[in-house]
């Protein structure tokens, strides 16, 4: 079985961004400039924004992070995006999910400008990476797609299921998947006999957010299976996949953590910088 390494593979490509920051300085006397917009404290999103400040950092991006407590009004983080929306040392802007009940989700991410939306999450972008013009692609289904690329770089005619049909991960990977030729079918919470769909696929995306749901009996021998859970458990943080199982039977298994984790955050870091190549060639 391969073990699918992300942290490894999050490693080479931040050091190749390194270098891509570094051509950029020479070229344009600037670097990309990442802000990163936190509202109120949940601990998994601090966690997640530090691990993307310092990522940031590394790779020589300028980096921000704009702190609002829990109860902001939503007129003042709007009013915030558009003045990043504005300044020209920001090339992206991305605001942290999930947001308080009181502010709208829709009109945050429709008020950034689609040219520094690096979540991708913008409709322009989504109708965009659907209708095959560039964009800003979601960094965890890329991160997903980069992986599956590195130990299948031929993925035409597969058979790929993705579990789960969120706007962040299942609905831009199965566009990224039908680019890349597969033969893509979408499950879901309604979707009925799962475990038969899952032995039919080749390629198989959990991001469904329930521990150790496809099992070892799910998977067909020789499939690949990129686990995109990270769920809190009273044995810790496992994935969408029970590992112990689908590790006898897989071909390629990424493991949780150090599989799409890395990746994600990685990509953040690669979105920045083409929006900043987009802006400058604009
Ligand atoms: N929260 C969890 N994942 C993400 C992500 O990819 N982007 C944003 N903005 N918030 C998140």
């Amino acid at each position: 079985m391969i073990l699918i390494d992300g942290k490894k593979e999050a490693g080479s490509l931040r050091l190749k961004l390194k270098e891509e920051v570094n051509e950029l300085k020479k070229k344009f006397n600037d670097v990309p400039g990442l802000t990163v917009i936190l509202i109120g404290e949940l601990a998994p999103s601090q966690i997640y924004v530090r691990n993307k400040e310092k990522s940031a950092k590394e790779v020589g991006l300028n980096s921000d992070v704009i702190k609002y407590p829990e109860d902001v009004d939503e007129k003042t983080v709007l009013k915030k995006i558009k003045d990043l929306n504005e300044n020209k040392s920001i090339s992206g802007i991305l605001v942290q999910l999930p947001l308080p009940k009181h502010i709208d989700k829709k009109k945050i991410i429709d008020t950034i400008i689609p040219i520094k939306d690096v979540d991708g999450f913008h409709p322009v972008n989504v109708g965009n990476l659907s209708t095959g013009y560039e964009s800003s692609i979601p960094c965890t289904p890329l991160g997903c797609y980069l992986l599956l690329k590195k130990v299948e770089p031929n993925l035409s005619g597969k058979k790929a299921l993705i579990i789960g049909r969120s706007n962040l991960n299942g609905k831009p990977m199965a566009q990224l998947l039908l680019k890349e030729n597969c033969t893509v079918t979408i499950t879901h919470s309604k979707t009925k006999n799962l475990k038969s769909e899952c032995l039919e696929a080749d390629i198989i995306i959990a991001a469904v957010g329930i521990p150790k749901l496809v099992k070892g009996d799910w998977v067909k021998k020789d499939s690949i299976v990129i686990d995109v859970g990270i769920n809190k458990t009273d044995k810790g943080i496992v994935g969408d996949v029970d590992f112990e199982e689908v590790s006898k039977k897989a071909k390629a298994l990424t493991p949780v953590p150090g599989g799409v984790g890395p990746m994600t955050i990685a990509c953040l870091i690669k979105n920045t910088i083409d929006c900043f190549k987009r802006i400058k060639s604009s």
